[in-house]
């Protein structure tokens, strides 16, 4: 069958509220702009580019699940489309009940949730934004969703629910994304996914675009992960590339993502907490207002219901990995708060290089760096290809410059155990992190023989 034959009237018809290029891509375009000139509309085909692949229509996408709840009973989940639609419509149902004859698509849902929705304008032009909250869920579940507005529907999905209780889970963990992200970050997030396909959530130390508020950046940004964002909950702390220079963060971030709103006024989902399966996760906001976090941070550390594990990510580094970079202002205000608290594990970005220390932060520290003893690994990684010379100063466990990383991390009652591996999935960096019931810690260096990358740019 020949291309023309596969256009039909109703693509034809709907080219009047996506563009063209939007359906079909280049081909489709062009073929329209030659048949609007056989009717007499003298008229060029609008030139192709990538982001025209990007355009919201009526259909769901950039679908992401997120938890602003508990996430052993509820989920978030969030998607685009144009601004015709006017439902936010969540079917879901226990995966396990999806059973019999269903070939004519008919799934027996046991359950609706209407979410909200909000018109969104981004440099792009006009789409709206739906967000749905899913909650008296069963612990430890399966479950299958799709969005849509009662016409058109995205696929069904599936999502586990957290265990009520501590059991051991595994997470992943990615440095900034930021540049090339369709082309070169995409490889990442995949090979993550293959190597942790069951992963609990994918975390992200900001810098996930480069451009604040460039609407084609988070297309990449969603196509890159595509239905694994729908089927792993994202949790991310805002970059400063998030900022832009700018005094709020990027005007996607809380349209299209649903976090915690149980951070500092004025940081809503941006600085949040939950506890995960015998883990606190805390997201700080390294970007502004880090005195108040301060408060906050502590008031986290202090409760004492806090699970055996704490995990903290933030954006900008206590200790930089990068040459001449340094955040002093934040090492002021947190890092004794950290240390202090019993923080085990702090993963950052920023520094666009790799390093990971051992327990209390690199062994060394420059003149008027205060270093104490303490419990807390520090580690800074990059998932995106933009690549900056190491830092010599710091005396790490592990570095590395030139590749694009991502982590691994398993959680149990017993231990904590790392893996940094490279975007072919290779071994690069490990530990395993002990931890006695008065909150002593040991670290067991795992690194594997693979030589030590220093590709510097
Ligand atoms: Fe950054």
């Amino acid at each position: 069958m020949s291309l023309q034959a596969t256009v039909t009237d109703k693509q034809l018809k709907m080219t009047k509220w996506t563009g063209a290029a939007a359906i079909a891509g280049c081909c489709l375009a062009l073929r329209l702009g030659s048949a609007a000139a056989h009717e007499g509309h003298e008229q060029d085909a609008p030139a192709f580019e990538m982001h025209m692949l990007q355009q919201p229509t009526p259909a769901p996408d950039r679908v992401v699940l997120t938890w602003s709840g508990d996430p052993a009973t509820s989920i978030d989940v969030t998607w685009r489309t144009d601004d015709t639609v006017e439902k936010s419509t969540v079917e879901f149902v226990p995966a396990a009940d999806i059973v019999g004859n269903l070939e004519h698509g008919n799934v027996p849902i046991c359950c609706t949730v209407e979410g909200t929705s909000a018109d969104f304008a981004s440099d792009r032009g006009p789409s709206r934004m739906h967000t749905a909250h899913l909650e008296g869920l069963r612990p430890d579940t399966m479950y299958a969703y799709r969005v849509g507005n009662g016409q058109f529907w995205s696929e069904w999905l599936q999502f586990r629910t957290a265990a009520a209780e501590a059991k051991p889970f595994t997470f992943i963990y990615f440095g900034d994304a930021q540049n090339a992200i369709r082309s070169l970050w995409s490889r990442v997030i995949r090979e993550a996914n293959l190597r942790a396909p069951r992963a609990a959530f994918m975390l992200h130390a900001g810098d996930l675009i480069n451009s604040r508020n460039s609407d084609a950046e988070w297309g990449e940004w969603f196509g890159a992960g595509g239905w694994i964002n729908g089927t792993i909950p994202s949790v991310a702390t805002p970059g400063n590339h998030e900022y832009g220079g700018g005094a709020h963060v990027d005007d996607h971030w809380r349209p299209q993502f649903a976090f915690p709103l149980n951070g500092p006024p004025g940081l809503e989902e941006t600085a949040y907490w939950f506890d995960y399966q015998g883990t606190r996760i805390i997201s700080l906001n390294s970007n502004e207002r880090l005195q108040q976090q301060r408060h906050w941070l502590k008031s986290l550390l202090d409760d004492p219901e806090r699970p055996k594990w704490t995990i903290v990510t933030f954006h900008h580094p206590i200790y930089s990995a990068a040459k001449e970079r340094d955040n002093a202002e934040l090492r002021e205000q947190w890092q004794a708060v950290l240390e202090e608290g019993g923080v085990d594990l702090v993963l950052q970005g920023h520094d666009h290089a790799y390093a990971r220390s051992a327990l209390g932060g690199p062994k060394n520290v420059a003149e008027g760096v205060r270093r104490q003893e303490s419990n807390t690994v520090y580690v800074v990684s990059v998932s995106g290809p933009k690549q900056y010379p190491l830092a010599e100063a710091w005396d790490v466990s592990r570095n590395a410059s030139g590749v694009q990383l991502f982590q691994i991390i398993h959680v149990s009652s017993e231990r904590i155990s790392y893996e940094a591996r490279l975007a072919t999935g290779e071994l690069y960096d490990g530990f395993t992190l002990l931890k006695s019931a008065d909150g002593q810690s040991e670290l067991i260096e795992q690194i594997p023989p693979t030589p030590e990358i220093r590709e510097q740019p």
